[in-house]
């Protein structure tokens, strides 16, 4: 199941490779003598020749952690055995071995001790690896460590190197000690139809996340830049490859950690790009109503409630972003998490936390309603509790925020920012942190109104005052400021008239002749049989 990339195409990469290394242990050794750098500017040596070097095609990594067991993985250029030796100490007292030769290497530990550190290391023939650790989970309900973080990918420009920004960042995370991390998408570029192109980019990026796969399972959410809908076929498979998840060979599936329920959505689907429908979504519903856990997270790419990318989130059918959202309250998800948006942003809408992390290393955005910011998120978790930290890339602390929150609601506008200016008639989104039990709306002083309504006119500042309730009886209020401008007049002719029928004579006589002959020779024909 977690073959997707073939041999052949292991085999066709590292004879480029090799062909590579050749070149460029040439160029290292000719250097001196040349007196120029082989190294390009800003980042260290091509990392197929460290691969190379290393011999470890990928990790060893730690996936699928439960209370009592993980599963090692790693790959290897040829076929080789597998030995996984561990403990609680660096004496690694304990060991795993398979004779079968195999070139992906899935070793599982059990009877492991709960939330317990264990060392390891791995061993295919003659290589070994560097002794590594990593963490059990918690009982259910009790605090673990989990890092959410997005948007690692290159610019046009750069692919198919990773900004260094994300190779620091991964050591930023490394040294948080997490239990487990979360990627929400867009790790490449773009996915081309050149399959080698496409090994090289997605080996730039799984040298990075193995480095934190080391110490702790990373899952991820399928981007729009992992898919190649944009330039190529359809090819999930690389995402795929580069993800162990929850064992499953799918784009969205689940897991339950410490107790706390993980739902990973997919909202790349080939023809349905900004949608959850059809049969993914039945199976959230599902999902979600026999989901056990008493925290539920829920991971996809595209956000709710965008900050940058308005319209093109899974915001593009506001009846069904609304839908979602609705499911969520219903279903009490208490995290919803994603990227696309390359800033971070929290809104909380009806009990539901909304926070896009997108700070990994792509160029970041600016918008009125986010922090172009390089980060990730730290948050710890347990049964009763999640306290999310903002972790800027110079490490100091960019925002905090605690469930349960305890402080007056929060109201928010979405789509039109303040002092922005936007038609006469345009209707504001507001949203409410909590479901107001009262509210009311006040343009420019005026009467209050149960629902909001659009943008007055005449042209100019116009101010909207929103009151809620929340409750506890609380009263929050909270005041808009917007331009409105003339919209512009011009209307087309109104074409849904529909035309008049005019007869053709001669149509009309050539109908009423051919109704004519077939009547005639239907009579013929019966008084023949008579
Ligand atoms: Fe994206």
């Amino acid at each position: 199941m977690y073959e997707p990339v073939t041999r052949n195409d292991i085999k066709g990469s590292l004879l480029m490779r090799n062909i590579l290394s050749t070149i460029i242990i040439l160029a290292l050794l000719s250097a001196p003598l040349l007196a120029i750098s082989v190294v390009p500017h800003g980042e260290s040596a091509p990392v197929y020749l460290e691969s190379a070097a290393s011999v470890f095609e990928r990790g060893p990594t730690v996936n699928l952690v439960s209370n009592d067991s993980a599963t090692i993985f790693w790959r290897t250029a040829s076929p080789e055995d597998s030995a996984v030796f561990y403990g609680k100490n660096t004496s690694l007292l304990e060991s795993v071995t398979s004779a079968t030769t195999v070139v992906n290497h899935t070793i599982t530990l059990s009877s492991l001790d709960i939330n317990t550190k264990y060392y390891y290391k791995v061993k295919s023939g003659t290589l070994e690896s560097e002794v590594y650790y990593f963490f059990t989970a918690p009982a259910d309900g009790e605090e673990f460590r989990l890092v959410i973080a997005g948007d690692n990918r290159p610019s046009s420009s750069d692919a198919p190197n990773q900004p260094q920004m994300f190779s620091d960042i991964a050591d930023l995370i490394i040294a948080k000690e997490p239990h487990l991390v979360v990627l929400t998408g867009d790790y490449v570029y773009e996915v081309t139809s050149s399959h080698e192109n496409n090994l090289v980019a997605w080996k730039k990026f799984t040298d990075i996340i193995d480095r934190i796969g080391h110490y702790a399972p990373v899952i991820g959410a399928i981007g729009n830049h992992d898919t190649g809908t944009s330039s190529g076929a359809y090819q999930p498979r690389y995402y795929l490859d580069a993800f162990m998840n929850s064992g499953e060979n799918k784009t969205y599936f689940s897991l339950d950690y410490a107790g706390t329920h993980l739902t990973f959505i997919d909202s790349e689907e080939l023809g349905k790009e900004g949608h959850i429908q059809g049969t993914q979504y039945d199976w959230l519903v599902s999902d979600l109503t026999t989901a056990s856990g008493e925290m539920k997270f829920v991971f996809a790419h595209r956000p709710l409630y965008p900050t940058s990318h308005i319209g093109s989130g899974l915001d593009i059918n506001t009846t069904e972003r609304n839908t979602l959202q609705q499911l969520f309250e219903e279903k009490n998800v208490t995290l919803f998490a994603s990227g696309h948006d390359h800033a971070y942003s929290r809104v909380t809408v009806n009990g539901v936390v909304h926070i896009i992390t997108g700070g990994l290393g792509a160029p970041p955005y600016d918008s009125p309603w986010s922090d172009p910011i390089y980060h990730f998120v730290l948050s710890t978790v347990s049964a009763h509790s999640v306290n999310f930290t903002v972790i800027k890339s110079d490490e100091s602390v960019h925002a905090q925020y605690v469930l349960p929150y305890e402080g007056p609601m929060e109201i928010v506008d979405r789509i039109i920012a303040n002092t922005s200016s936007k038609a006469i008639g345009t209707v504001p989104v507001i949203l409410f942190s909590e479901k107001p039990v009262t509210k009311y709306f006040s343009w420019d002083g005026g009467p209050n109104t149960t629902e909001v309504t659009g943008l007055p006119g005449p042209e100019g500042e116009h101010t909207l005052d929103v009151y809620a309730e929340d409750s506890d009886g609380i009263w929050t209020s909270a005041r808009f400021i917007f331009n409105t401008i003339i919209p512009n007049t011009f209307s087309p002719p109104d074409d849904t008239t529909p035309p008049i029928l005019v007869f053709d004579p001669i149509v009309v006589l050539g109908l009423v002749g051919t109704v004519a002959i077939v009547v005639v020779l239907g009579v013929y024909i019966l008084k023949k049989r008579r």
